[in-house]
């Protein structure tokens, strides 16, 4: 907490809020007018979100912004972080994970809808036609910080001390960098009939929890099949267990039949979030083709 205000800007560790907007924008990044503007409008991220977050201090309002590889250079002037790259694609025998065009990411959340969307409006009125929004998507909180598949999630998250260690670079990792921290990001849609035509027994298996209980289940034996949790489970050669930071949210509309969950990862070493993506979409149990380790990161 901040002192008498608690506004604090880029607060990548904010608190779990029931509502988000997840904003990508792509720049105009060959435009001179259009970097001055989107630069002066980054500098004024703090100031826009004071005057949103002054009118209700309890609602946990904050705003992190990502800038994407290729924005870079351009708008920051600034050394490029060590990990910093396109987004790399996994391809798996039956599904892909995509990479899509995106300059900035906006990760506005608040307990309150309405400070979200104004905070957006006051942005890219700010930002005008330097910038072109490529996605915007409203999460919301679900009951027992479930997904849309009816699962807790969330839960392995770090805690305490433990979430500086896993979001934020330091000194040693990247001086130019320390202080910062990597996001990724997706959306996914889910095939929600295909889903619930599972047993919650077969559904507990993918994900590798209980769905009442949310109590962490063993995986089968051999090999044979790996859960998400498993899958998503890092260690280094050492055997130390590297951590990211998510903040998923809940998206879609009954009436459109889009039901989905947007992923939110932030990391202190990009290459760990590249390793959980890359063994679940290419299911590569052991580590043959998916070899990050902070030795390449
Ligand atoms: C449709 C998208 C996704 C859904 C619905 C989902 C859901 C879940 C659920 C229900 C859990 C178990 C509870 C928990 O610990 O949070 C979990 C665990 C986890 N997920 Fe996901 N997830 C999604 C995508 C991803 C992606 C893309 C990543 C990383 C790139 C990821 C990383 C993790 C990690 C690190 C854990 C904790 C594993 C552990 O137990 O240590 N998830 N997820």
């Amino acid at each position: 907490m901040g002192g008498r205000t608690p506004i604090e800007p880029q607060r990548v560790d904010a608190p779990l809020t029931s509502s988000a907007t997840f904003l990508v924008l792509s720049v105009k990044l060959e435009d001179d007018a259009a970097i001055n503007t989107v630069r002066s409008t980054l500098a004024s991220v703090e100031g826009l979100s004071k005057n949103v977050s002054i009118r209700d201090l309890s609602a946990s309002f904050a705003c992190t912004v990502g800038i994407g590889s290729d924005a870079w250079d351009r708008v920051t002037r600034q050394p490029r972080p060590a990990e910093l790259h396109p987004f790399k694609e996994f391809h798996g025998k039956k599904h892909t994970a995509i990479s899509t065009p995106g300059d900035l990411l906006f990760h506005i959340r608040a307990q309150r809808r309405d400070l979200c969307f104004e905070f957006e409006r006051q942005l890219l009125d700010s930002l005008g036609d330097a910038v072109s929004v490529v996605d915007e998507t409203v999460g919301f909180r679900y009951f027992d910080v479930r997904d849309l598949l009816g699962f807790v999630d969330g839960t392995a998250n770090p805690v305490g001390p433990a979430v500086t260690d896993s979001i934020v670079v330091t000194e040693q990792d990247d001086p130019a960098s320390a202080g910062g921290s990597y996001v990724v990001v997706q959306k996914y849609v889910h095939d929600l009939t295909a889903w619930r035509n599972l047993s919650t027994e077969q559904q507990e298996k993918v994900i590798g929890r209980t769905k009442l209980e949310n109590v962490e289940l063993d995986d089968a034996p051999g090999g044979q099949q790996q859960s998400h949790k498993s899958l998503a489970t890092i260690e280094d050669d050492q055997g130390e267990e590297h951590d990211i930071l998510r903040d998923n949210m809940p998206f879609g509309s009954p009436g459109s039949k889009e039901f989905g969950t947007y992923f939110i990862g932030y990391s202190r070493k990009l290459w760990v979030t590249e390793k959980m993506l890359c063994r679940m979409f290419t299911l590569d149990r052991d580590d043959v083709l998916c070899t990050f380790s902070d030795s390449i990161g």
